[in-house]
């Protein structure tokens, strides 16, 4: 990013035939995405890369089409429906541990990209569709996954430079092959939790968010979702769901292997809050360090490092003239870096949300999820299993990172280090 792009509130960012501006004064950026939302619908260009993926599923879809979407999905995140989910959350967890448990025996190093992405992957299809990853299909999705990632954000250069908006971006033949072995997967996936909910001796199979998605109906009409809208609906589920958290949870430990008094201050307040048990739903609100933590990777390493829109027609924005298919982009990473809206802008300081500080916060500066009608569904979710992820890992486990002067962030379909950060795990044990 030019370094303008974190001092000033509104401007250009590059040269291409298409404008594309990004903006960054909270009042600005709260009006395009809840003021104006016909305004700045979705970007073309993302919703042509996630196409083949997800459909016009809720993620990319827009207007009437997306408020029915959002309508129907959302029982599967009321806060109910996440504290059903939470055992599914720790047994994930548990599982983790085990494996982490026989790293830290053999020494060997690993990589975090990958065993979070495989953490958090577990925690979706355990949680969606009651089924553990190391089941076949589950894993199939996951792997497949792996090669969407990491292509799917290779768009030409020059067709960002040089391509007029709303043209049709061509992905690769790898892309769409990942695409249709991971909605092959996620059908078959489908089928299993249709087949368990009409056998009545399997009551525990039908406890999902797949399901709570199967039994939504349009409230206008009663329809539920057909096969194909469950696949592009849970699929974003899948897509939205790990890769985001994912990224955030390895910057997270990243940042603690480097900073080891980060690591005992949360050791800490387990002692304090929870003791020696496992850590239950009702203590995740207890662990506000812990949460702070997280809250402040997010703020620094923001999973989506860009939330783009288009204008679909001419309009301005605080004076500024915004042409129609000018790609407007809403960037949390340069926004929470800001040097207008954060002191000392690039410390990773987790207690600047502490109560007595974060009335300090500029509104607006700080928006991980997005904000507006178009919030992320998944918040709640991903702030109780990060926490709970955090908190079980750290009690257990130093990490050492290795070659950590070498890490260099870019910005993929999440934010994500260049290379991948290989670790090292040695059980903690208390001094
Ligand atoms: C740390 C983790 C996560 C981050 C940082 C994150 C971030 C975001 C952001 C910024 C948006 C808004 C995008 C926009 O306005 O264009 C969004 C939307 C969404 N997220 Fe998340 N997300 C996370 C985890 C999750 C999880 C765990 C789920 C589901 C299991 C999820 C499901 C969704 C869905 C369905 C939408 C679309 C909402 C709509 O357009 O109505 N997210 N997310």
């Amino acid at each position: 990013m030019p370094a303008d792009a974190y001092k000033v509130p509104i401007g250009p960012l590059g040269y291409s035939r298409r404008s594309i501006v990004i903006v960054n004064d909270p009042e600005w950026v709260r009006s395009i995405m809840t003021d104006a939302i016909e305004i700045f619908p979705k970007n073309d260009l993302m919703k042509g890369a996630l196409h083949p993926l997800v459909g016009d599923s809720l993620f990319v879809s827009d207007g009437e089409t997306w408020k029915r979407q959002r309508r129907m999905v959302e029982p599967a995140f009321s806060f109910i429906r996440i504290t059903k989910a939470f055992a599914a959350m720790q047994n994930a967890v548990g599982d983790h541990i085990g494996m982490l448990d026989q790293r830290a025996d053999s020494g060997e190093p690993f990589s975090l990209d990958f065993s979070m992405s495989h953490l958090t992957a577990d925690i979706i299809c355990r949680t969606v569709f009651s089924s553990s990853i190391a089941s076949g299909t589950a894993l199939d999705v996951f792997e497949s996954f792996a090669v969407f990632e990491r292509n799917v954000s290779n768009v030409k250069l020059s067709h960002l430079i040089f391509g007029k908006a709303w043209s049709k971006v061509p992905q690769s033949k790898i892309v769409l092959d990942a695409c249709i072995r991971i909605r092959e997967q996620l059908g078959k996936l489908i089928d299993d939790c249709l087949a368990s909910q009409d056998n009545s001796n399997d009551p525990d199979g039908s406890d999902n968010l797949a399901r709570t998605v199967m039994d939504a109906r349009d409230g206008d009409d009663g329809r539920p979702f057909t096969r194909d809208e469950l696949i592009d609906q849970l699929g974003v589920f899948f897509l939205a769901g790990h890769e985001t958290t994912a990224s955030v949870l390895t910057w997270a430990f990243f940042i603690i292997s480097e900073r080891p008094e980060i690591a005992e201050r949360i050791r800490a307040e387990i002692q304090t809050e929870v003791g020696n048990q496992h850590i239950a739903f009702e203590d995740i609100r207890k662990l506000a360090y812990t949460r702070n933590v997280f809250r402040e990777a997010l703020r620094l390493y923001p999973p989506l490092t860009f939330i783009p829109r288009v204008a679909a027609e001419t309009t301005t924005l605080g004076g500024h003239k915004i042409k129609k298919g000018a790609m407007v982009m809403i960037a949390p990473w340069a926004i929470h870096r800001h040097q207008l809206y954060w002191d000392h802008p690039d410390a990773f300081d987790p207690d600047r949300f502490s109560p007595q500080r974060e009335k300090d916060l500029v509104r607006g500066a700080y928006l991980p999820f997005g904000q507006g009608p178009r919030v992320c569904a998944g918040a709640t979710f991903a702030m109780i299993e990060s926490t709970l992820i955090l908190a079980e890992l750290v009690r257990r486990f130093d990490f050492h990172a290795e070659a950590a002067e070498k890490v260099v962030p870019v910005a993929r379909l999440t934010t994500r280090p260049r290379e991948e950060i290989m670790v090292r795990v040695t059980a903690y044990s208390k001094p």
